[in-house]
């Protein structure tokens, strides 16, 4: 007997248990900047440096993001808030009130400012995979800057807490003390 198919629900439900930063993915198109909300990237390969995220097939940036020569991943800090929200709603103008620099050749690729990362990427490879591409950039260029990561959970932002503070936290809250080296 085979188990009946996870619901969507269920599933969004249990993925959104998985913390994780957050990152804006920006291109540059004839048309202008694109870009997208995404919590779904990750490191690959660090011989060629590869890193992938995953794009919605059915995203108004997907084509033009998959399509581009290049593309940027932006890390967001804690007070990025309001940027992961803005590259996540629709039918707006998520650039409004985005400090953004170009990197880059031609017309530039768009980065975010006050990110903690900037990762410019060449584009090596893009899979289909159901209903939203896998695209694999090629790092050509990383930056890192001072702050704090935007952290997702539960479908809430928050910030991070170094593993002292949240001993400290968790030792105020009344969790069970010593054992641990
Ligand atoms: C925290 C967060 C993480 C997200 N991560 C991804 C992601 O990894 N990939 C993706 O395609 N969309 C992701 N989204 C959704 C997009 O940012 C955006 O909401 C979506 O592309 C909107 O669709 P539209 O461009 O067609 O209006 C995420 C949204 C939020 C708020």
């Amino acid at each position: 007997m085979t188990a009946p198919p996870i619901s969507e629900c269920a599933l969004r439900d249990a993925l959104a248990q998985f913390a994780s930063g957050v990152t804006v993915v920006t291109a540059q198109t004839p048309a202008g900047p694109v870009g997208f909300t995404a919590s779904a990237f990750t490191s690959v390969s660090l011989a060629p440096p590869l890193v992938l995220v995953c794009v919605r097939k059915g995203a108004s940036a997907h084509d033009a993001v998959v399509a581009a020569e290049a593309f940027g991943v932006n890390v967001l800090s804690e007070r990025q808030k309001w940027i992961a929200e803005q590259f996540a709603r629709s039918g707006v103008d998520r650039f409004r009130q985005v400090r953004v620099r170009a990197a880059g050749e031609g017309e530039g690729l768009p980065l975010v400012e006050g990110a903690i990362v900037h990762l410019e990427c060449r584009h090596h490879v893009a899979y289909p995979a159901g209903d939203h591409t896998i695209l694999v950039g090629e790092v050509t260029r990383a930056s890192v800057a001072a702050g704090r990561p935007l952290v997702h959970h539960a479908r809430r932002f928050g910030g991070f807490f170094a593993e002292n503070a949240s001993r400290a936290g968790a030792v105020a809250a009344g969790a069970p003390q010593g054992g641990e080296a």
